[in-house]
């Protein structure tokens, strides 16, 4: 019997059990191929007694529509940062990548699927360079990786965000104030760009274009008249003013290598109250919402079809590579490819277009930006 292991690392994410699922299903169809999953992503492996659970059709039989995953995850430490405890309490990092390697090599796996965002495709390209048979699926709700049009869980937060704009819109109208909505997306600005263009929001603020507070300010006070009116703001979690920060903390949690991107909401109705801004504002931070639970249609349609040709690519022996979606069809790109750079709102993509022809201001003079 020939054996591939999968494994979900970093974030969850709405459509991993999708995946799996899909996965192991096809993989039932070749007579000579079982699946296990390594419980939170490598963790499976490296801890002693290892966790490496047998994953057969009837245990994924109707989990497609379950949020999480199954086989757990984590984001932090992994195979080249495994953090040990030091005599004075802190923690250090250690390289298990080789360990690691051969035990996999003795647990008689033949390939890998690990379903992971950057962080953990970077991952498989080190395992990868170090001769493990590997192959990546694109997961993550921020759209921030390229080579892929899209990937799956990506359109459940944009769902869950714009349905939290809808909402604040008729709070906000009743009470004449603005609401900032602060939602996910790291670096990239998608989940909040969709999210404004779908629920109609007056402002976007995104980490790809610094804003200009006086411009927001202006914006804003624009869509009052004599003290009626309202106004709601998207504002992603890494979004910042010019020649200010983001707002994050550094996290303490052994091995979690991230900042932890969170507080621009707060920060910008303060901001808006020093510049003079005088209508009530509130906040409203969507937080792990955007993560958690079922994934919609779209993203277990997608999920299934990268389960699919994942496993297709261990047949093909196509390791070192990921799959993407690029529209129609499924391909396996380089993983070195695909980590080479991030997927981040530029200012001639079209969906800014749309969102500056229908009057969402985006923080900044965009003729200046454009240009
Ligand atoms: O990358 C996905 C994401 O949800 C980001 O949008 C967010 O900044 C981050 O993960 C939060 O991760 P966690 O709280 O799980 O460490």
């Amino acid at each position: 019997m020939k054996r591939v292991m999968v494994l979900t690392g970093g974030g969850d994410c709405p459509g991993l059990n999708a995946v799996i699922r899909a996965i192991v299903k096809r993989a039932h169809q070749e007579k000579d191929w079982e699946v296990v999953g390594s419980i939170q992503a490598f963790n499976g492996v490296l801890w002693e007694p290892t966790e490496i659970k047998l994953l057969t059709p009837e245990i994924v039989k109707g989990i497609h529509f379950q949020g999480g995953t199954i086989i757990e995850t984590t984001n932090k430490g992994g195979p080249f940062a495994w953090p040990v405890k030091n005599n004075d309490g802190t923690y250090t990092t250690v390289d298990r990548s080789d360990e690691m390697i051969r035990k996999i090599q003795y647990l008689g796996i033949d390939a890998v699927i690990n379903i992971g965002g950057d962080g953990s495709q970077r991952i498989s390209q080190k395992l990868y360079e170090k001769g493990l048979n590997i192959i990546g699926v694109p997961k993550t709700i921020d759209n921030d990786l390229s080579s892929t049009d899209t990937t799956f869980g990506f359109q459940t937060a944009v769902e869950i965000a714009t349905e939290a704009v809808d909402k604040l819109v008729t709070t906000a109208a009743s009470h004449n104030r603005v609401f900032v909505v602060e939602v996910m997306g790291r670096y990239a600005g998608w989940i909040a760009l969709n999210a404004a263009v779908a629920g109609g929001a007056e402002v976007c603020l995104i980490p790809e274009f610094p804003y200009d507070i006086d411009i927001v300010k202006a914006k804003l006070e624009s869509r009052f008249h004599r003290n009626r009116g309202f106004a709601v703001v998207v504002a992603s979690e890494g979004a910042r003013p010019v020649n200010g920060e983001m707002v994050f903390e550094k996290s303490d949690e052994p091995g979690y290598e991230n900042i932890r991107l969170g507080g621009i909401s707060r920060q910008l109705i303060k901001q808006l109250k020093d510049a003079g801004f005088q209508h009530d504002m509130r906040e409203t931070v969507l937080g792990h919402l955007q993560r958690g639970g079922i994934p919609i249609a779209y993203d277990r349609v997608l999920s299934s079809q990268f389960g699919v040709k994942a496993f297709e690519m261990v047949l093909n022996k196509e390791y070192g590579k990921m799959v993407a979606y690029r529209h129609p069809n499924f391909v396996a790109v380089p993983l070195k490819e695909a980590i080479a750079q991030p997927n981040l709102v530029t200012p001639d993509n079209a969906l800014v277009k749309t969102a500056l022809g229908l009057d969402i201001s985006l923080g900044v003079d965009f003729s200046k930006l454009a240009d």
